[in-house]
Order: C-alpha cells, then structure tokens, then sequence
C-alpha cells in the first residue's frame, strides 16, 4: 500500500496545522467549487474535508475528478485552517482541511443502491440486502461500537467478581423450552440430530454441580419461534448462575452490571437498589409484567363504585368476577369527539377490548360518555377516585380479569406513545418478582413453566403443586429497562425430588423427564448446590442504549422478519448429495438444489 495513514478521518484539529499527513477512507460527498475538488472523507472515526486544487498538485488535481461516492483512496497533503467562513462546529475535523499532493484510488465503486448517509429512508430488505453499506453508515457504526463496549464493560465486571468465563456446546440435545429448537443432522450418527441452543440453562446448572461456583457467558441462543421487532432467531445473552445464594445476591451483583454498562456507555447514573414490583401488582397497576414506569398513569379500580350501577356493562362485569379498571391521562380532557371515537375504535380494533368508557373532567363541565346510564355522583365519585385534576381525562375498561388489564396496559402505552408523555431522557430500573411458576393453557389442558421447568417454587407454596399449582409463585424474576424486559432468571430447584413433584406437575413422565432432562437429575443426585442465575438479552440492552428500533439495528448480520438473512440469501436449499450424507430425505414437493 503506497499510503499508509498517519491519522484517522476523525483525528486532526488545529493542533496538526502545518503537518504533511496521509489519511485513507471512502469517499463520502464529492463537491466542485470554481475547480477545486472538495471531498468529505469518511472512516469508521468520522469525516475530514479534503481539497484538491491544481495549485497544491496539479496530479492529484486531474486524478480527482475521477473520484465518485464509495471511492476508497490514500491522500498525503498539508492540514490547513480552513477560513472562518468554512469551520463547521458539528465535527470535531470542522476547523481545518487536508490540502492534497499527493493521490491513490485503492478502490472504485459502482454507484451504491443508496446513499451512506443517516437519515436514510430506504426499505430495510434493500438495508439488509447490501448490509456492508448499510453498515458503513456512521449511525449503524456507532451501535456496533456500543455493541461492542458493551461487551467490554460486561466482561470487566464478571471478571473482576471472581466469575469464570465459561463456553458452553452449540451442537446439544434437543430439550425444548418454549421454542422450537434448531435441529442440526449428524452425519456421522445417521438419523440422529443435535439442536442448537436455546440458552445454556442445563449446562450452567450442571456447571455449578460441577463446583464452578460463578459462572458467565455472552452466548449466542437460537430459538425457531415466531419474529418480532424486539426478537431474532439468534440473539446474544449474557448468561450468569451463581451457587449458594438467594435472590439478593443476584439483584446485587446485576444492578452493579447495569450501572456500570449504563455509566460507561451512555454516561447515565441510575440508582441501586432498583425498584421491586411483585408480578401481581405489576399487572393490576400497569397491566403488564413489564411496565414501563417512566411515566405514571397507574391503574385504579372502579369496581367498587359501580358494582351497583343501573348501567349492566358495569354491575354485570362486577358480578361476573370482573373489573372496571381506567387511568387518567393528565392535560387530555380536551381531546375532541372526533379523536375520541378513532381511540375507541381503536381500542377495538388494535387492543381487543369490547369498548372504551371516557370521562372528561373539564372546568366548565364534566363529560362521561356513559352518562346517559350512569348517573353524575356515580361519575364524580370515579373521578374523586382516580385523583383526577381539572382537564384531565379518565379512560375506562370493564371486563374479565384474565383479560381487562393486559388491554387497559396497551391502552396505557397505546396513549403514552401517541401524546408524548414518556420521558425518554431516563433509565427506567425494575425487577418484577413473585411470577407464577405455572401457566395454564386450556387448549392443551395442561400446565406449562412459565419460565422453565427448573424454576423453584417459593417454599411456602410448595404444598400447592400437588392441590392448586396455577397459585404457586416462583422464586423467579425479570429485569425491566423502560418497559422492555432485558433478562430474566430464577433461583433453581436443586433437589431431586422436588424436580421430580415438578415434572409430574407439568405432566412430564417418569421416563419422559429421564428422557429429556436424565443428564441433569443425575447430576443433581452427587450433591447439587443451591444456585440461581439469569440472563440478559444483550441485544435488547443494545437496542434501550442506542435507541434503535429494532433489533435489527444493533446487529451486525441480523435476519428479517421471516428469518431470512438477505445479505447472503439463506436459509437455502442444499445439494441432494449433501443430503443424502446426511440421511435425509426431503418430503415430497420439496426439491434438494443442484439436482
Ligand atoms: P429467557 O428466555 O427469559 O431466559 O431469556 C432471557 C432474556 O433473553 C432475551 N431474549 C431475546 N432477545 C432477542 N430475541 C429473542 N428471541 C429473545 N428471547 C429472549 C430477553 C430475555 O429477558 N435460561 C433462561 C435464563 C435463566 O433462567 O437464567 C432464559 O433464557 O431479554
């Protein structure tokens, strides 16, 4: 290489003035002004403002016209102040230019399906598509770079508590949590499979049989399920268990974490302890097993006050075992009719609720939208309750409870997002705790582990798994940043009796569990160590830091939202010959490539 750089494109200020230096980089904008050729040069450290005029070089001049968007060159010249007029405040380089004398295009470029730049409005398959240009643009760098701090910091702080860094395998048995696995065909095992992680949940717990005693981890999981933005099919936890401890040393040890990951990389201080919210109050105050707590509108009950009410929508649900739940929106009583009818349909429409109920307290006048059926001291009696202010709004849901917080909590975030009213210069901290350890599901007529199978029960609910397991709570918790859950754990079951009463509890057979889980209840009977542990979704982490929207933004290679990776185009089809080492025949309709 004929010019090797001295500097980076975000490095010289008017302290170089005067020095001959050699920069490299792509070409980013390209402007000619009265036959002097101004170029911004672009790194992954930032941009330098090149010139090239045929009195500095007439050579280099000349070449430089041929110089288009994506070039990526060598230029040694001279660091000039630039005149006053010119100095550009928003870059650190903005004070001084690169006269050039001297000139090598290492590489041109064909004109590139978008432009490099960050306020791009181009369609993400086309982003995802050509993923290294999408990736040299300074938004998508600058995650990438967080990503990897991120990284840095986590592993810093393990290493410095006494954790080991432990690798755990990829290619496992197929013991299904939730997802669907990933399977991977043996070769040499012909009709046998591994799968692919969906976390290293049983190796951890057998590493602390081990005696490993702390362990950690930034792993990549793998899960076949469904996409959403905040999901990918393989993602990035990072992944601890600890022996002999309770809950408390796992809150400790995590909120150092995040206060060390948040000051580092976003130069923001959150206070320890975090905030603990138990699942049940997390769900009759927000409506969700994640609140966001940024911003208030906490649920009230209205049940008691309109259980007697003429108008049935309220007494019947009342006497149904339900409940008339709302929130006031502050400052929002003057939303017109019109509005209001498009939230209703809405909450219709996009939540699933039978119908919105709204009072606006306003100062001239109190308006219900109930209040042909339900008489005005009923409604001021609502909204002495809910502690509403002049000018607010009060939205109302009734319905069963298995259903109406969780709509009145998308409301609560429905309203939020579209008025503005969350803060969004705060990290929100929350542990949500006490979850139910079983989840019923009527379509199977069974019970499922809310989190997995290995998740102790509270002690004192123990008795109920035998007589009422959908009341047993969980020695299991999740963090909450900002109203996205970034990790979840529990302290486990490390005695193989209760781990058996659990597996019976889940309709997991004797030989079923042996099975599926014989490697794990072996180990547990040489003297397992209590233990608990958690992960956090690192890519998630990224998304809150950054700000991004989408996962998507925080990965290097990410997929799209039907799990395919357009950069290099797979999942794909495979030879036949491929296949067949692998004893494996493709159903009938489907065709091997190749053939
Ligand atoms: P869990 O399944 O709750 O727990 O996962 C832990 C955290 O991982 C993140 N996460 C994901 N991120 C991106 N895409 C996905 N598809 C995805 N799925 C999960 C979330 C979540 O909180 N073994 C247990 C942990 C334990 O008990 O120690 C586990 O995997 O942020």
């Amino acid at each position: 290489m004929a010019l090797i750089r001295t500097h980076t494109c975000g490095e010289l200020t008017r302290k170089q003035t005067g020095e001959t230096v050699i920069l490299n980089g792509w070409v980013d904008t390209r402007r000619d002004l009265g036959g002097v050729i101004f170029i911004d040069l672009r790194d992954r450290y930032g941009f330098t403002q090149v010139v090239f005029s045929p009195q500095d070089d007439k050579q280099a001049h000349e070449l430089a016209d041929q110089l288009r968007s994506e070039y990526v060159i060598g230029v040694q010249g001279e660091v000039r102040e630039r005149d006053s007029v010119n100095v550009n405040p928003n870059v650190r380089t903005g004070d001084i230019e690169l006269r050039v004398k001297k000139l090598v295009i290492y590489s041109r470029s064909e004109t590139p399906p978008f432009e490099i730049r960050d306020d791009l409005k181009t369609n993400e398959d086309l982003r995802l598509k050509y993923r290294y240009l999408d990736l040299r643009r300074p938004v998508m760098q600058k995650n990438l770079m967080l990503r990897s701090a991120l990284y840095r910091h986590t592993r810093n702080y393990f290493h410095e508590n006494q954790f080991a860094e432990i690798e755990t395998p990829f290619l496992m048995r197929s013991t299904p949590e939730g997802a669907r696995d990933y399977l991977v065909p043996s070769r040499v095992n012909p009709g046998k499979f591994f799968a692919l992680p969906q976390s290293p949940q049983t190796y951890k717990q057998i590493l602390m049989v081990s005696g490993m005693d702390r362990y950690f981890q930034i792993v990549k999981c793998f899960r076949d399920e469904d996409l959403r933005a905040d999901r990918q099919p393989e993602f990035t936890q990072i992944d601890v268990e600890m022996s002999f401890v309770d809950e408390e040393q796992i809150y400790t040890l995590m909120e150092g974490l995040l206060q060390r990951i948040l000051k580092e990389t976003v130069g923001a201080e959150v206070a320890v302890p975090f905030p603990r919210m138990t699942y049940q109050d997390a769900m009759t105050t927000y409506g969700s097993d994640k609140p966001d707590t940024r911003f208030g509108m906490k649920f009230v009950d209205f049940s008691n006050i309109v259980k007697d009410s003429d108008f049935r929508v309220f007494s019947k649900t009342v006497a149904d075992g339900g409940a008339v739940v709302g929130f006031v929106v502050p400052g929002m009583g003057t939303l017109g009719r019109g509005v209001m009818d498009r939230l209703t349909k809405r909450t219709r429409d996009e939540i699933g609720a039978g119908g919105l109920i709204y009072i606006k307290n306003n100062e001239e006048e109190l308006y219900s939208s109930v209040s042909k059926f339900v008489p005005e001291d009923v409604t001021r009696a609502m909204v002495g309750a809910s502690g509403a202010d002049k000018g607010d709004l009060i939205l109302l849901l009734a319905g069963p409870r298995d259903s109406v917080y969780s709509q009145l909590g998308d409301l609560r975030l429905l309203m939020a997002r579209e008025y503005d009213l969350i803060d969004t210069s705060v990290y929100n901290l929350l542990w949500v705790t006490d979850f139910p350890l079983l989840e019923y599901d009527s379509e199977d007529g069974r019970y499922y582990a809310m989190h997995h199978p290995f998740t102790s029960p509270r002690p004192e609910d123990v008795g109920l798994l035998k007589t009422d397991p959908g009341k047993v709570r969980a020695r299991a918790y999740d963090l909450v940043m900002n109203g996205s859950e970034i990790g979840g754990g529990s302290i486990r079951i490390h005695d193989t009796e209760l781990q058996s009463t659990m597996f019976e509890t889940l309709g997991i057979g004797k030989e079923e569990a042996q099975q599926k889980f014989g490697f794990l209840l072996d180990a547990f009977r040489y003297g397992a160590p209590p233990h608990g542990g958690i992960a956090l979704g690192l890519d998630r982490v990224a998304m809150l830091l950054t700000g991004a929207k989408s996962l998507r933004d925080v990965i290097a290679f990410p997929k799209n939202q039907r799990a395919v990776s357009l950069m290099d185009n797979c999942p794909d089809v495979v030879d036949e010959a491929q296949l067949k080492e692998l004893h494996i025949r493709l159903a009938p309709g489907l065709d091997a490539g190749g053939s």
